[in-house]
């Protein structure tokens, strides 16, 4: 790896996983789930490593946290993308599965894995997986988003993540006790909610769980649905955000 540069970004509100992937070549850096709270730390890594932003990718409509996507189109020269599932409006580029991308001298290819919601994707680059809350470390996400299908959830994690070799890293869009990186051999053999567990008992588990998403979930739906634009940011925009920090 060599001249690449990645970090693993934490959101401790959230407990969401963002992650910066650079070309130093070319200086050219995606990020992935970026939290609207950590604009000035995503843009400080970015100086610091001289890197300008390309691409913002969104794993997936996230009822959990308002993203940044917005906001870092607003304050760098990113352009957003996400699936064309995902119910995210004024994306720049629409993703299916197969899709490929191209930053500097990087490729990522963009996986289909829906199920917590229609529009999840798994972005892979090199030897790991960005999953998103398809497949946590010891867990999954939850059926409890607009469109969750614990039947499709169950498939993608187990036809198609856990069919890749047992040395890709799994890097998460949570910290789940206190884990940061696992592997798919470890999550075949040990995720307690795939391993061992036909598909209609992880239905019949997820199913009966209780809704433990935050209050906020609605209004960060709606934001999430503009890519994180919020009467604050755009607000915080206009003033110029780069300028704030
Ligand atoms: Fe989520």
């Amino acid at each position: 790896l060599a001249n690449i540069h990645f970090r693993q970004l934490h959101d401790p509100a959230s407990e969401t996983f963002s992650y910066l992937i650079g070309c130093g070549e070319t200086a050219r850096a995606v990020l992935i789930d970026p939290v609207i709270g950590q604009v000035p730390l995503y843009l400080g890594v970015l100086r610091e490593l001289r890197l300008s932003l390309d691409w913002v990718l969104e794993t997936h409509l996230h009822g959990d946290h308002v993203s940044a996507a917005d906001t870092l189109r607003e304050c760098t020269c990113a352009r957003v993308a996400a699936s064309q599932q995902a119910g995210i409006d004024e994306v720049d580029r629409q993703l299916a599965d197969r899709d490929t991308f191209r930053v500097g001298l990087l490729d990522i290819d963009v996986m289909a894995t829906p199920g917590h919601t229609p529009g999840c994707l798994t972005y892979r680059w090199a030897d790991r997986l960005f999953t998103g809350d398809s497949l946590l470390i010891g867990g999954s996400g939850r059926i409890s988003e607009p469109g969750s299908n614990g039947v499709a959830l169950y498939d993608s994690v187990t036809r198609r993540l856990f069919c890749l070799a047992d040395e890709t890293l799994v890097y998460p869009g949570h910290c789940l006790n206190k884990r940061r990186v696992s592997c798919i051999g470890e999550e075949r053999e040990r995720n307690p909610f795939f391993h061992g567990i036909s598909r209609d008992r992880f239905v019949a588990i997820r199913s009966g769980e209780p809704d433990q998403l935050p209050a906020t979930r609605q209004s960060a739906l709606e934001a999430n649905r503009r890519c994180g634009r919020t009467i604050e940011t755009e607000k915080a925009n206009q003033v110029g955000v780069a300028d704030q920090f």
